[in-house]
């Protein structure tokens, strides 16, 4: 059923034809964050995968409570808590898929980048732990700012021997589920149909919307590309003043985190063909790390889908350009902190 819900029609009609569950299907996934506001309604969305055994829930306070209360719920998979960082080793042992939304959100006014000085260490200790426990493990990165957090993992694995770049995952997700939503509402398609390829980075202009290759084939007027895109790039901070002071997105990251997780899995079981935008190591433009359209495999990225840069609008390929510098700039904040380190 949870399958059903994140699956685009694209995405069903093939597994109709050539993928089928596979009933002895058994992995094992982490969260490491996992008594927060994503990571407890993520925690509760991989319960009900039927491809998971074993769920790990990692956090350094009031993750006991979280793991009794999913525990009751009549699915497949076992939960399994771990607290503080004497816990860590243990809760990545065997693990086939880590998903980290570790960290502080943002508070109304504040930019992705300002939760640098926190999350920066938070996800070093954390991917640290990962290349020590489960080096081949699909690595989810969540905390915020993905443009620097992603190199940093990158990074860290590179100096622990174990960097395989077709793990590593920035979680740009919820990016392509507000496209699809913002896009379905505006153009009043229905929403299982829509799917809005968003390529660059997971911070404000570096957020590229490609309008002009949206499933169905759709025009948008100069108007409403300028309005949607605004809309898709601000959909977080939209969040993050609603709540007030309250965080971030969590809801709906969460609902996106599954999907990507459920996707994984997918690929993981064999599925053929699954899809997915992430912000990856990628050759697709001079940056080292890019967020486009991926392929994935048991082997994870099996492929960077190039065609979506092809034939971009004039709007798209300015607004491409504009967003080089920043990412540029995000990339090697991320490395550079920690090559720093003494
Ligand atoms: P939260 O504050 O509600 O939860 C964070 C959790 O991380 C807490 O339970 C905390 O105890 C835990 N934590 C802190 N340090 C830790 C450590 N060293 N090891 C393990 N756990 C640790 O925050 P929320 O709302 O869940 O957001 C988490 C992160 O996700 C933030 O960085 C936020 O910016 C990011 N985010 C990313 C999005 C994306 O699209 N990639 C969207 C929304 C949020």
């Amino acid at each position: 059923a949870l399958r059903g819900s994140f699956a685009s029609k694209a995405q069903k009609s093939s597994q109709r034809s050539q993928y089928h569950l596979n009933p002895q299907a058994s992995y094992k996934v982490a969260i490491l964050g996992a008594a927060g506001g994503i990571g407890q309604p993520l925690a509760l969305l991989i319960k009900m995968s039927p491809l998971v055994s074993a769920l790990h829930l990692y956090d350094i306070a009031n993750v006991k409570g979280v793991a009794a209360d999913l525990s009751h719920c009549n699915t497949p998979s076992q939960i399994l808590d771990f607290t503080g960082a004497s816990e860590l080793a243990n809760s990545l042992k065997g693990v086939n898929v880590v998903v980290i939304p570790a960290g502080v959100p943002r508070k109304p006014g504040m930019t992705r980048d300002d939760l640098f000085n926190i999350n920066a260490n938070i996800v070093k200790n954390l991917v640290e732990a990962v290349a020590d426990n489960c080096p081949d493990a699909f690595i989810h990165i969540i905390s915020n700012p993905v443009n620097s957090t992603v190199p940093i993992a990158a990074e860290v694995l590179k100096q622990k021997g174990v960097y395989n770049p077709k793990k590593l995952f920035g979680v740009s997700t919820l990016d392509v589920v507000r496209a699809n939503t913002f896009v379905a509402q505006k153009k009043n398609l229905k929403l299982i149909d829509v799917d809005v390829p968003v390529v660059g980075g997971h911070a404000g202009i570096t957020i590229l919307p490609l309008l002009s290759k949206t499933k169905p084939s759709v025009s948008f007027s100069d108007e409403e590309v300028q309005e949607l895109t605004l809309r898709i790039q601000n959909a977080g901070t939209e969040v993050v003043e609603a709540k007030a002071g309250a965080g971030s997105a969590t809801l709906s990251m969460a609902y996106a985190a599954a999907r990507f997780v459920e996707s994984s899995l997918r690929a993981l079981d064999g599925d053929a063909d699954v899809y997915e935008c992430s912000f990856v190591q990628s050759d697709l433009t001079e940056l080292p790390f890019f967020a486009s359209r991926v392929k994935l495999g048991s082997n994870g990225v099996e492929a960077i889908i190039s065609s979506d840069l092809q034939g971009l609008t004039e709007y798209e390929q300015k607004a491409l350009e504009a967003l080089k510098p920043e990412l540029k700039a995000s990339i090697e904040k991320g490395i550079a902190f920690v090559q720093k380190q003494p």
